[in-house]
């Protein structure tokens, strides 16, 4: 059997900024950083309630995290760190009990392998408390052994799909998604097509790690998300990315590019809901629901022009290179002004109308 399941077509992956410069992610991901520390009590709860270490234990001396989707740091490190003290906060109060001895603990970078490890392992905390190594390759498909990982953890990461669904480029379809890059602001037919493409997405993220996952091992989810059933034109965040895709048309009109490199271009990310996290693990069968749970929006004050600038920069450290693949790199510059000046506009809007949040859910492995 082939190690890696991944399939062999898989389109060039979106990958964040690297490096520490101005526009890098490592700069510009405070968004998902306080989103962790609004869920750290969450994660906290669920290991103190539902990790077994009895059976952990019984079956190894060490425990295998994996952080699917880990970037480029410093994000990862906080969040590794987080779960550790919280493993051995749980270990601390049962070994009087029972006699255990604190694990060693191994922690295994995952993202695409074309991310940037080097600024990854260049940075890593000093006195970290755990062996480490790269996994480069896509969680869509099998990163580990058979029944290897104890606990998986993915923040920020399972929004992005595998593709663009294949109907919003292909100009025959109903589902066409003409002078947009994105499906918050589209017909029902582009959404539909990224809620099955997620669905398809999600089933598969579960699907392998069942198999890679040691009985009684737990998953960590935090993903962007919206209200169970709320209209995708009240995604919070999508704001953000029709901002984006109207700048781009700007520049179109100006004829800086054409429409049909806007038409060609659409961004392969998916706001879900719980509701449709929780069907997948559902149809999956193979691990129990321990927390799902919505939580407020993290974007914070949206009357704070300061705010503003660091959501313009936060995407940019996002597209950017994706953009530049497909429009080339002149337009970045100007592309990034409009977008700035757009944000301004749309702030003034009701924040309230938008119903979007993060997604927390914990899994315990049956
Ligand atoms: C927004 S960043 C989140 C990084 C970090 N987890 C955090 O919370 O700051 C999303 C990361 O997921 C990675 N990613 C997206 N799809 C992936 C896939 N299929 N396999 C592995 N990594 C993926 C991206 O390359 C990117 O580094």
């Amino acid at each position: 059997m082939s190690s890696n399941n991944n399939k062999t077509s898989s389109p060039e992956p979106f990958l964040m900024n690297s490096g520490n410069g101005t526009y890098s992610y490592s700069r510009n991901s405070r968004f998902q950083r306080e989103a962790l520390v609004i869920i750290k009590m969450m994660i906290d709860e669920a290991i103190a309630e539902k990790l077994d270490i009895q059976s952990l234990s019984s079956i190894s001396k060490s425990l295998r995290i994996a952080d699917l989707g880990c970037s480029v740091g410093p994000n990862t490190f906080l969040a590794m760190q987080t779960l550790i003290e919280a493993i051995e906060n749980k270990y601390e109060a049962e070994c009087l009990k029972h006699g255990y001895r604190l694990p060693e603990f191994q922690v295994f970078f995952n993202d695409h392998a074309a991310n940037d490890f080097n600024t990854l392992f260049s940075s890593l905390p000093p006195g970290k408390s755990y062996f480490v190594a790269g996994v480069p390759g896509s969680f869509h498909g099998r990163l580990f052994p058979e029944s290897f990982l104890h606990i998986v953890y993915s923040s920020f990461a399972l929004q992005w799909l595998s593709q663009v669904p294949e109907k919003v480029l292909d100009k025959d379809s109903p589902a066409w998604n003409k002078g947009r890059i994105f499906y918050t602001s589209a017909s029902d037919e582009v959404a539909n097509a990224y809620a099955a493409q997620f669905a398809e997405d999600m089933d598969n993220f579960l699907k392998f790690r069942a198999v890679e996952m040691a009985s009684g091992g737990m998953i960590f989810l935090m993903v962007p998300g919206v209200a169970d059933d709320c209209h995708p034109s009240q995604s919070g965040g999508g704001w953000l990315y029709d901002a984006l895709g109207s700048s781009l048309m700007d520049l179109a009109n100006k004829g800086l590019i054409s429409e049909a490199q806007v038409d060609s271009f659409n961004l392969p990310v998916y706001f879900a809901s719980l509701k449709e996290i929780i069907s997948s693990v559902e149809r999956n069968g193979c691990f129990s629901i321990v927390r799902a749970k919505l939580t407020d929006a993290i974007l914070g004050n949206y009357d704070d022009p300061v705010n503003i600038q660091a959501y313009a920069l936060h995407i940019r450290a996002v597209v950017e290179g994706s953009i530049v693949k497909h429009f080339g790199s002149e337009i970045i510059d100007d592309l990034f002004d409009r977008f700035f000046q757009k944000l301004t506009q749309v702030a003034n809007l009701d924040p309230l109308s938008y119903k979007g949040g993060q997604i927390f859910v914990a899994l315990k492995r049956k």
